[in-house]
């Protein structure tokens, strides 16, 4: 079912969208922009002059509120200015900390006109309409019986030539470290056939690479075209067969879920890119089984196998929290011992940050402050240079570039290679939005540059 069509006779509005957190957060913002279009809503790059203002709060580690309320306080000064300039600002919280805090939110911070959970943003217009008629403020932060993507209009803000699409969304995995799935709730699949028409959409509107994101991205079980239920290795075989549709991705994956008919994409799909996001967490089989992550260093590490011998050149990316409860310095030497042992593209860490109402945050035997901090640079280090290593070994190779922008410098255009590292390159800005092939002739710590030479161009 769509939203039902809205009149175009509104005046226009301004609408300003602060997003924080992970790929999630940037796709629903995108979709909440598309929502509140036909009210008249147009995006501004300012909240000066916003007639409405979201933030898309994260609560996945420590001080998220703290930072949420001081961002609100300097939002409240800018809606009191328009007040008193006559107009008004229309102040909304979305994302996790607004599904975990709500109400407390709204009670420190009564200014707040509409507080909404990652579920309902489909209901936005109706609390907008709430909102404006100035009923005291709108909370919604259930998880609703619909599902909101059977009521989102199609996407109609333009989209990047790069850009994600969610295919899933929930968490039924409980590590014990983690509030996802309490502020995103449930494992969900969209239907194939949904997400097919969607990518289809945005391929039309000129994206090139589609990023399939899902808190548990792999775990994704969907209602297939043929009624059967597919895999996502599956939904990547069929999305692969769209024209014009150059590079598909998908994070974020847990290493449980990793089955053999997604590893036999990364052999089969040429436009399933050779990088993967796989968090591990951390190299000890103890702190694992406490984190209740489901799975073995072993069991990684054969994951990891069967990944390479089916894409060679696969380049891995993970995440890693220090200082679980009860980590001793061996759980730690043991993680150090994992990273140089699988060698890493590039990497997340993380101090463990103990999050109200995990199990973890109740357990004895918090690591103190000052070891974390120790271990994380430790292993920071290591990570870095892993990452200079594998930004070095490129120079010299020729490698598809899939450009998206012009560069900081004039003459001068950005991609990425399929390894996901920035690639800086001279070159018109004709070819953005095209893939070429380029020769990469220098490693900087957090990306490459190269030549290009039109003879290569592969698109
Ligand atoms: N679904 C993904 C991760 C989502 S959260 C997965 O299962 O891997 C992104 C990352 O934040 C996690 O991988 C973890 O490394 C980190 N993280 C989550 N909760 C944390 C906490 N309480 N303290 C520190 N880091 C945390
Ligand atoms: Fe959080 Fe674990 Fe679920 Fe990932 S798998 S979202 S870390 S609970
Ligand atoms: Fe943060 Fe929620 Fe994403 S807690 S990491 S915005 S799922």
């Amino acid at each position: 079912m769509r939203a039902a069509a809205i009149p175009e006779s509104f005046d226009r509005k301004r609408l300003h969208v602060i997003t924080w957190g992970c790929q999630m957060n940037v796709y629903d913002s995108a979709r909440m922009q598309d929502v509140l279009a036909p009210l008249g809503y147009v995006p501004t790059p300012a909240p000066d002059d916003a007639d409405m203002v979201i933030l898309n709060t994260c609560h996945i580690r420590e001080k998220a509120a703290e930072k949420v309320f001081s961002e609100l306080g300097r939002l409240h000064r800018l809606q009191q200015a328009r007040e008193r300039a006559g107009g008004r600002m229309i102040l909304a919280v979305a994302g996790c900390v607004a599904q975990a805090e709500g109400a407390e939110i709204l009670a420190r911070a009564p200014y707040v006109d509409i507080v909404l959970g990652p579920q309902t943003y489909h209901r936005l217009p109706e609390m907008v309409a709430r909102a404006a008629r100035a009923v005291g403020a709108v909370i919604d932060t259930e998880f609703p019986a619909e599902d909101k993507f059977d009521y989102l209009p199609d996407a109609s803000a333009p989209q990047g030539i790069t850009t994600f699409l969610t295919v899933q969304e929930g968490c039924d995995k409980f590590c014990s470290f983690c509030v996802v799935p309490y502020t995103r709730g449930a494992e969900q699949s969209r239907p194939a056939g949904a997400v097919i028409a969607e990518a289809k959409r945005l391929v039309a509107q000129g994206a090139r690479e589609i990023t399939l994101l899902g808190q548990n991205v792999n775990a994704w079980h969907g209602e297939g075209l043929d009624s059967g239920t597919w895999s996502l290795g599956r939904l990547i075989r069929a999305l692969a067969e769209l024209p014009d549709l150059r590079r598909l991705r998908y994070t974020t994956s847990h290493p449980r879920d990793m089955d053999e008919e997604l590893v036999s994409a990364h052999r089969d799909v040429p436009s399933l890119m050779p990088f993967l996001h796989l968090p591990v967490q951390c190299g000890s089989d103890r702190v694992l089984a406490a984190m209740n992550r489901g799975h073995r260093v072993d069991d990684y590490l054969r994951t990891v196998e069967r990944l390479r011998g089916a894409r060679p050149d696969l380049a891995l990316s993970s995440d890693f929290i220090v200082g679980h409860p009860g980590e001793t310095e061996a759980d730690f030497a043991a993680t150090l011992a994992l990273v140089r042992q699988v060698g890493f593209a590039q990497a997340f860490s993380f101090k463990y940050s103990p999050r109200p109402g995990t199990p973890a945050a109740a357990a004895p035997s918090q690591v103190s402050e000052p070891e974390k901090e120790r271990r994380l640079a430790e292993l920071q280090e290591l990570l870095r240079v892993q990452q200079a290593r594998f930004n070095a070994g490129c120079v010299g190779l020729d490698l598809p570039v899939l450009f998206t922008s012009t560069g900081r410098h004039p003459g001068q255009i950005t991609g990425r290679s399929p390894y996901l590292q920035p690639v800086h390159v001279t070159g018109p800005a004709t070819w953005i939005g095209t893939e070429a092939m380029v020769r990469i002739a220098a490693a900087l710590p957090n990306s490459l540059s190269a030549t290009l030479s039109t003879e290569r161009a592969c698109a």
